[in-house]
């Protein structure tokens, strides 16, 4: 995939990327990361633009491999495109897991291997196969691995490096993003309203190019009040494009589904934006702690919800406007 067009505000966490990879490299070794983050925070703009990244393009040359496991939700679906990506012929009588490993393992010049969107596959029923891959591929020494996750969660058990989740953009990343996108267009009330959606780049996109679309930033403002995350959609069917169905994509997962009350936790804890004391929600819904707190534990997996130094339970905003709109308590 080309590099991302916008890319505000991580110049700091694509260089300790890039520079956590050459570092490796340099002493013969090859990283492992893994970008986590809630959905639209913008991992894949980043994973692309690693890839793309100079000193990468570089040092890796065409052994740069990207696949996606979106929509791969079992592992010979995985493993197919793996395979189909590095040029393996495929047929039925082959083991594919093993074909992918020796190919990795036939070429000792380094290889960067981007996997996307590796939620697809980890939550699945599949997980002990793709276990299997991913351990196998933490041992290949020439091979740098670069994940990214929609959540909290880094695969067990390859030992990955350090790398912090990533966040939403700074409000100066922000404004720059959208003042960009949207050609010049601003108003007083934009503070409000990049605040209002988290400062998330998938949401300050959307805005933006409603407003480019010819939307005066006034009205943007005055309809995100009644209408919330209904105003952030340029398309009903793509979750790139319609931040509503890149939430539900989280809601529907396996291991949100998994359990009810998963769902009814991230109803009630909508529902009071100033965040739930975690010490207090089993008083106060009344559920034995050992009910409650897989619950929780999910909802944080899947970076739904999060925990403020106060240990308040919390969701994001994005979510909670989604949540108690579409699933009120
Ligand atoms: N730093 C940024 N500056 C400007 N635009 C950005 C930035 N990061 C991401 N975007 C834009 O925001 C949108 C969402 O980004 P992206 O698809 O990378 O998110 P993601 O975290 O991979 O989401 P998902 O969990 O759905 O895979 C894209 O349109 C992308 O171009
Ligand atoms: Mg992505």
């Amino acid at each position: 995939p080309p590099p991302p067009t916008h890319l505000y505000g991580r110049d700091q966490y694509l260089d300790d990327i890039v520079t956590s990879i050459m570092t490796k490299l340099s002493s013969g070794a090859s990283a492992h990361l893994i970008i986590r983050g809630p959905g639209g925070v913008g991992k894949t703009a980043i994973a692309r633009a690693v890839l793309h990244h100079p000193s990468i393009a570089r040092a890796f040359g065409s052994r740069r491999l990207f696949v996606t496991s979106e929509g791969r939700d079992t592992s010979s679906l995985l493993l197919s495109a793996i395979a189909t990506e590095l040029g393996l012929a495929i047929n039925s009588s082959s083991n594919l897991l093993k074909e992918i490993i020796s190919s990795f393992k036939s070429d000792s010049r380094h290889l960067l291997f981007v996997l996307d969107n590796v939620e697809t596959i980890w939550y699945s029923q599949d997980q002990t196969a793709i276990r299997d891959l991913l351990q196998h591929l933490a041992s290949i020494p020439s091979i740098t691995l670069l994940f990214t996750i929609r959540g909290s969660e880094q695969p067990y058990p390859v030992k990955w490096d350090p790398l912090p989740p990533l966040g939403a953009l700074s409000p100066e990343a922000a404004h720059e993003a959208f003042s960009t996108i949207a050609g010049g267009r601003t108003h007083s009330c934009l503070d409000g309203l990049l605040k209002g959606v988290d400062y998330m780049p998938l949401a300050i996109t959307l805005l933006a190019r409603l407003a480019q679309i010819g939307e005066s930033v006034p009205s943007l403002c005055d309809r995100w009040q009644s209408e919330r995350t209904g105003l952030l959609q340029l398309s009903r069917h793509d979750p790139e494009e319609n931040m509503g169905l890149s939430i539900q994509m989280s809601l529907t997962s396996p291991l949100m589904r998994g359990n009810p009350r998963n769902m009814w936790l991230l109803s009630l804890v909508s529902y009071l934006p100033g965040g739930v004391p975690v010490r207090n929600l089993s008083d106060m819904m009344t559920v034995a702690q050992t009910e409650l707190s897989p619950a929780i534990h999910t909802l944080k997996r899947l970076a739904l919800v999060s925990e403020d130094p106060s240990h308040s339970l919390k969701a994001h905003s994005l979510t909670q406007a989604y949540v108690s709109e579409h699933h009120p308590p």
